[in-house]
């Protein structure tokens, strides 16, 4: 595995997708540790996706969204199911994308610079398990093309990913 940050700032958006998506398809297959993966998909995803402040998992559990492995800085370690963007995503089992955090009522705010968010539910079988949480400090950074490719990632993630 050599991922070469310098290589990676001269591909376009869609190629870094597609990237990330063939190492997630790798990692999914070589590797079965819930930790272990959502460790790696983080850190693929913030090597792969430009413009990010954080990415990582929020892990659902019967009190509430629990701070999983990430990358960025210190994050809230509990969310409830009842307030911002990743309780939306918990409670719709839907992608949540929010073009500007100061405009969602319930926006939690974990580091100031996140301007705008994307969240993925996983899923096994009919159990939503765990989020994707995205953070740019770039107002409206997440188009149809990144909703397109995470869900994508979201499905090859699916009944991977044993809490
Ligand atoms: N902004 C999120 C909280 C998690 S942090 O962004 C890492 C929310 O509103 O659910």
């Amino acid at each position: 595995m050599n991922i070469d940050l310098n290589r990676i700032a001269e591909l376009d958006d869609d190629k870094c997708l597609d990237e990330l998506i063939n190492f997630i398809r790798i990692q999914v297959s070589d590797e079965d540790d819930p930790i272990a993966l959502m460790a790696n998909i983080s850190a693929f995803i913030k090597a792969y996706v430009r413009d990010l402040n954080w990415a990582g998992f929020y892990i659902a559990r019967d009190e509430g969204l629990i701070l999983g492995p990430f990358q960025g800085l210190p994050a809230c370690t509990r969310l409830s199911f009842d307030k911002g963007v990743c309780a939306k995503a918990y409670r719709d089992r839907e992608i949540v994308k929010v073009d500007d955090v100061a405009e969602f009522k319930d926006h939690i705010v974990c580091d100031s610079n996140s301007k705008s968010e994307l969240v993925i539910p996983i899923f096994n079988e009919e159990d939503l398990v765990c989020l994707i949480d995205l953070d740019s400090p770039k107002p409206a950074r997440f188009t149809e093309l990144e909703i397109e490719k995470f869900r994508e990632i979201g499905q090859i993630l699916e009944n991977r990913i044993y809490l």
